[in-house]
């Protein structure tokens, strides 16, 4: 098998307008030009992903969404679906977020239903999963992982299972400054290539890439990762400014 190809990829969550937007992925197209040993995203709001797509095409820079709709178009007021932004130039797809989970009442159901369509559409997949402090408090972490990747990731055929991306961002370290300790994160991540491979075979579960997310800075990514299980970042806060974000793609 090849070896995984990391990947480090920036959330600007809602941030930005589309001048700022604009301006942010030029600087990184500019300055990221002979990096070929990673893959680079870029995950801007909505409204900004067209013109994003504009300043990047052409380099190795990609472009991913925080978000979708499973259905493909229609009376769905404020949505958008997997359809349009594979057609606006999308590779990558954000789904199951903490904050979405939190905050807009997604459930491990919805996110197996965004999954299969972002799929069947040509944009690969990013699920992210993780425990909240309570639930580490309480020993769950383990369970809560499994029921997550069980219901949130049930269903794959062999190619899909090979190219999804999964995300593991315990939500106690999300834009807390609280990052896992890389022992922390490792033990986790070998906990979901264990359960993958229990489910979609040995192969997937080589090929899968399994990012960690929560309070990654360049300060601290170096050590993150050297673990064997974890296969890249993603990144909220520090995919913000230019320099981190080069630094920490320059690992
Ligand atoms: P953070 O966010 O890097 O600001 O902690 C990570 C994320 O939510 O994806």
């Amino acid at each position: 098998m090849d070896k995984r190809i990391p990947i480090v990829a920036g959330n600007w969550k809602m941030n930005k307008t589309v001048g700022e937007a604009v301006e942010l992925a030029g600087l990184l197209k500019q300055n990221l030009q002979d990096v070929k040993d990673r893959e680079i995203v870029i995950c801007p709001t909505y409204i900004s992903i067209f013109a994003v797509k504009e300043v990047i095409k052409n380099s190795n820079v990609k472009l991913g969404a925080q978000n979708m709709y499973f259905e493909k178009s229609g009376a769905f007021t404020g949505e958008v679906s997997a359809f349009m932004l594979k057609n606006a130039g999308c590779d990558y797809v954000i789904i199951g977020h903490s904050e979405r989970r939190q905050y807009f009442g997604e459930t491990d159901e919805g996110i197996n239903k965004k999954l299969h369509v972002a799929n069947k559409e040509g944009l690969i997949p990013i699920v992210c999963i993780g425990e909240t402090l309570t639930q580490r408090e309480k020993n769950e972490t383990f369970s809560v992982i499994e029921k997550q990747i069980k219901t949130g990731i049930a269903g794959l055929d062999a190619e899909q299972a090979k190219k999804l991306v999964v995300a593991y961002e315990p939500v106690w370290a999300i834009g807390t400054g609280k990052t896992a300790t890389p022992q922390q994160a490792e033990e986790v991540h070998a906990f979901i290539r264990k359960l993958y491979s229990e489910i979609y075979g040995k192969d997937a579960a080589e090929c899968v890439r399994i990012l960690y997310g929560g309070s990654v800075k360049p300060n601290n990514i170096s050590e993150i990762m050297k673990q064997p299980n974890i296969d890249g970042g993603l990144i909220g806060g520090a995919s913000l400014k230019a320099d981190d974000f080069i630094k920490l793609v320059r690992y």
